[in-house]
């Protein structure tokens, strides 16, 4: 019972809501656009993948420590960072439909569809490759690079225009692909201006000028203004990382895909500072530690690839993305950037301090090098829920929804059922849940068949349920049923805790890396 391409992202969307992972902010008054709210089973698997990615950086490594900065920061931060001149997107509307795009998405997005036109090409020739002729083969090779000297030449002027800043060119790109609006259909575009991301807001009891405060665009500058004191007080040696998790705000242009970009989000950031020098070194060590990790979900490594930036950020002498395939296509997932000392650079400049290290084998001060990991919490919960929503058919014709999440991330762990709900088999139970509710979230359900209650489970992604009989109660066994195999087995009941560790804890996971 697969679903069409088309109708796959809306069930995804719909399953959020219908089984508590995302509700629309605000949903009755209307709802918040770009805004979500996490839901209680939403709320366990987001946490649990930030208690991963912590684990992995933190945990895992001795030369990383976590720190909590707070959201509002002193305003010349901002200054020093770049981000009140620089943080902007290019954004166009289209005059007809009043609708507002973001003018380099416009660009990309016209890229991938000539992209597409390529594959076909490609996959057309490799279904008709027994009776291929030569002259076949030559128109198809002409098509194809007669779209690939389109890209090259769109990229050609694309990066001109974006490093030159300069907006009319941009604009002029739109208009020479021919680019329309999805929804008038029309080419009546206005000139591409730039437009700030950052929220701002007023502290104090005195609104103006000088009260202004942004709300933090990204968590790494909560990072670099802490530098020095976490290098002094945790007596660290370079190289080592700084981490942190928190929300983001940025006031995005077009907010769409549903949590893919909102406008309140959470990031995962790792700021590891480095010898001058080295940072290439650390940047590739980064660049595969990072996607290790990703791979360690189990949802498919051929739905990664890297994408080395076109347009490298004010801050950083190189940066790629970890794309994934999300159900609208691949997209940044992750960001790892070599940021060089501009960040600590900049902000000695502004603040008057020194932030450097002082090298004890050399004898002498440099301000680090810095490569950064930063990865959109949100964008991962979508990322992982995407990949492992399946509409499956069954062999006796059943159907079911089933969430194949990696069991350690599952926002339930364990599902315990009693068989009846009577004749002792609910308190039988109990004494099951008392012993896992301490080291993981177990639920309970006597409504409805074991078959539909396997259903619900399912649909949450719920690895294990286990179910009491009256067999139970003489020879103290249940029946542990498996969510992704539905294989079932019987085991003591000692041997449950045991069981579900081996299975369900973080360990198995980290092992992975
Ligand atoms: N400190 C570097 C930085 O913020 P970024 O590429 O702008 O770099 C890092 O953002 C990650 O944050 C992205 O790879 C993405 O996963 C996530 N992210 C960025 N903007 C987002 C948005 N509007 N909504 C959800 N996630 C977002």
């Amino acid at each position: 019972m697969s679903a069409k391409p088309e109708d796959f992202f809306k069930n995804i969307i719909s399953h959020c809501k219908e089984y508590g992972f995302i509700f629309q902010s605000s949903e009755i008054y209307d709802g918040l656009s770009a805004v979500y709210d996490y839901g209680q089973n939403g709320a366990e698997l987001k946490k649990n993948i930030r208690e991963y990615w912590w684990k992995a950086m933190v945990q895992m490594n001795e030369n990383i420590v976590g720190i909590d900065s707070s959201i509002f920061m002193h305003p010349t931060v901002w200054k020093a960072s770049g981000h009140v001149d620089a943080f902007n997107d290019p954004l166009i509307d289209n005059k007809d439909s009043k609708k507002r795009y973001r003018a380099d998405v416009l660009i990309e997005d016209h890229i991938a569809k000539i992209e597409d036109k390529i594959t076909k090409e490609v996959e057309k020739a490799k279904k008709r490759f027994e009776n291929f002729d030569e002259a076949m083969f030559r128109s198809t090779n002409a098509r194809i690079i007669e779209y690939q000297t389109k890209i090259n030449d769109i990229n050609t002027r694309f990066k001109a225009a974006l490093n030159d800043n300069n907006l009319a060119d941009v604009k002029q790109i739109i208009v020479d692909c021919e680019i329309v609006c999805s929804i008038s259909g029309t080419r009546n575009w206005t000139d591409v201006r730039q437009f700030n991301l950052m929220f701002s807001t007023s502290i104090g009891s005195v609104d103006g000028e000088g009260s202004t405060i942004y709300l933090r665009p990204e968590t790494a500058q909560g990072i670099f203004v802490n530098y020095l004191n976490v290098q002094k007080t945790g007596r660290m040696k370079i190289p080592f990382g700084i981490a942190q998790t928190g929300k983001a705000f940025r006031n995005e242009i077009v907010a769409r895909q549903f949590i893919f970009r909102m406008r309140e989000f959470e990031q995962m950031e790792m700021q590891f500072f480095v010898k001058p020098g080295t940072e290439m070194h650390w940047y590739e060590h980064w660049k595969t530690a990072r996607l290790k990790w990703h791979h360690s979900f189990g949802l498919g490594e051929t739905n990664y690839k890297f994408h080395d930036h076109i347009k490298l950020a004010h801050y950083a002498n190189a940066a790629a993305d970890i794309e994934f395939q999300f159900p609208f296509g691949y997209k940044e997932l992750e960001g790892i950037h070599s940021r060089t000392d501009f960040d600590l650079k900049q902000h000695e400049q502004f603040s008057g301090k020194k932030l450097q290290y002082f090298d004890t084998e050399s004898n002498s001060s440099y301000v680090p090098y810095v490569v950064e990991t930063s990865v959109g919490l949100d964008r991962l919960f979508l990322a992982t829920l995407s990949a492992a929503y399946k509409e499956e058919t069954l062999e006796n014709g059943e159907t079911r929804v089933v969430l194949n999440l990696p069991p350690a991330l599952s926002p339930i762990k364990v599902a315990v059922f009693p068989l009846v709900k009577k004749d002792g088999l609910p308190e039988f139970a109990e004494k099951i849940m008392e012993s896992l509710k301490y080291d993981h979230i177990v639920t309970y359900d006597e409504k409805d068949t074991v078959g539909k209650r396997y259903r619900r489970q399912d649909a949450i992604g719920t690895p294990y349920c286990i179910t009491v009989d009256h067999q139970s109660l003489e020879d103290n066994m249940v029946t542990v049923r498996e969510r992704d195999s539905m294989k079932q087995e019987r085991i003591a009941i000692s041997a449950i805790p045991q069981y579900m560790n081996e299975r369900v804890g973080l360990t198995s996971l980290l092992k992975k890396l």
